[in-house]
């Protein structure tokens, strides 16, 4: 297997977590990387060992052994420096959201497809063994419609002082942009896009939007709210994703998710969907990390029993709670997910396969629905 060659523009925060996610790869290889701060360069030089590190991304572009890119500047220079990487003829790995709007997504995704290059972003939570049950109970239709999700998103803004790029809309896009799109890329996945949605935003005293609450209605009435505010310390933060389906109760914890809870009606049948092939399916999905399940009997009934629920009727056995969770930490997980993401675009440089599994497509959709909720 040929091992690619990959570089880092922005040497940043997140830059550590990359480096560290591809260290551990037998597939891609971060051979360069370069920032305008000179510290960073240095810190990068003794952190990852890097020698080949530039001071403007056109000296890396003309770097003729980088294969791929990843672009982890702020979000106001992935579109710029996008193109440019494009145009120098290198692959690309964006960090989210790879534009601050949707028509530049688009043009990105023009460029790169006349030029035959590949294309992904880092949308994370994709890669996460615990949204893949998720995803499958969607599209198998096991517990049947989804009628509602509630987002409750309390982030950390500890390493957020006021200056910092994150608050300003210019730079960052805003908090629909910067950080909604991961979960509404997530969204767009399990059910499709939206047909409308609208937000608002409730800014701290000093004028900083630290808080925004949005509500997107999808088809067939699911209707989703999305709460984000960044207001805690990072030891003291919390993310609960609630899915509630007909016969299902869904609740997924933590912004890198680590446990989901299932609490559901269910038959014979549809507890060996959970128990055995849904499981075993998750268990293989994100190499180096492993799932276990806990179940719980919390009603059962002798035989199948008739429910009704909306006008509708259906038959289950039993009432019980399923609990998945992951046997490593978040931050094991959360450099697994980024390597996946990165070794996918790598198989489809290497045309393993056609397209990676995340593409700009996807990006340009859950920037789409950021700016419903900010009302443009
Ligand atoms: N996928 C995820 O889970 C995740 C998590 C955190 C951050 N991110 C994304 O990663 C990106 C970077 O975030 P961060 O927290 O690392 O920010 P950061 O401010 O820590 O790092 C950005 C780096 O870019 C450098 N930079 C600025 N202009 C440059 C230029 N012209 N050329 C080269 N380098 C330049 C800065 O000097 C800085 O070192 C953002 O898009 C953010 O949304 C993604």
């Amino acid at each position: 297997m040929k091992v690619l060659s990959g570089a880092i523009v922005g040497l940043g925060g997140f830059a550590r977590i990359i480096a560290a996610a591809i260290r551990e790869s037998r597939r891609v290889s971060l051979i360069a990387g370069c920032d305008i701060v000179p510290e960073r360069l240095n810190e990068f030089r003794k952190e990852a060992g890097m020698e080949r590190l530039y001071d403007s991304i056109d000296k890396l572009l003309a770097d003729p052994e980088i294969d791929f890119v990843i672009i982890a500047t702020l979000p106001a220079q992935h579109y710029d420096m996008g193109r440019l990487a494009l145009e120098a003829g290198k692959h690309v790995f964006f960090e989210k959201p790879g534009a601050l709007m949707p028509q530049q997504l688009a043009k990105l995704i023009e460029l790169a497809e006349s030029k035959g290059l590949k294309t992904s972003i880092d949308f994370v939570m994709r890669r996460n063994p615990l949204y893949l049950i998720l995803k499958e109970i969607c599209s198998l239709n096991i517990f049947g419609l989804l009628e509602r999700a509630a987002l409750e998103n309390y982030a950390h803004d500890d390493s957020l002082p006021p200056e910092h790029w994150f608050w300003d809309y210019e730079k960052s896009g805003g908090i629909w942009v910067e950080h909604g799109v991961h979960f509404f890329d997530l969204v767009n996945w399990l059910m499709g896009m939206p047909k409308r949605g609208n937000g608002d935003k409730i800014p701290r005293g000093n004028g900083l939007i630290d808080r925004v609450l949005g509500t997107a209605y999808h088809d067939k009435g699911a209707v989703i709210s999305y709460y984000h505010g960044f207001t805690k310390p990072e030891a003291f933060e919390k993310t609960l994703f609630s899915f509630v389906f007909e016969r299902a109760y869904a609740n997924i914890e933590g912004w890198i998710p680590i446990s989901l809870s299932i609490d559901a009606m269910v038959t014979a049948e549809i507890e060996k969907l959970l128990m055995a092939d849904l499981l075993m399916k998750a268990r293989s999905f994100l190499p180096g990390v492993d799932l276990s399940l806990e179940t719980k009997l919390l009603n059962e009934w002798d035989g199948e029993k008739t429910f009704k629920g909306r006008g509708k009727s259906y038959g289950a056995t039993a009432r019980a709670e399923f609990t998945y969770r992951l046997s490593c930490d978040r931050w094991e997980v959360y450099r697994a997910c980024v390597r996946q993401g990165i070794e996918d675009l790598a198989a489809a440089i290497t045309a393993e396969k056609e397209s990676p599994d995340v593409t700009l497509y996807d990006a340009k959709k859950a920037l789409d629905v950021a700016c419903m909720m900010e009302g443009r």
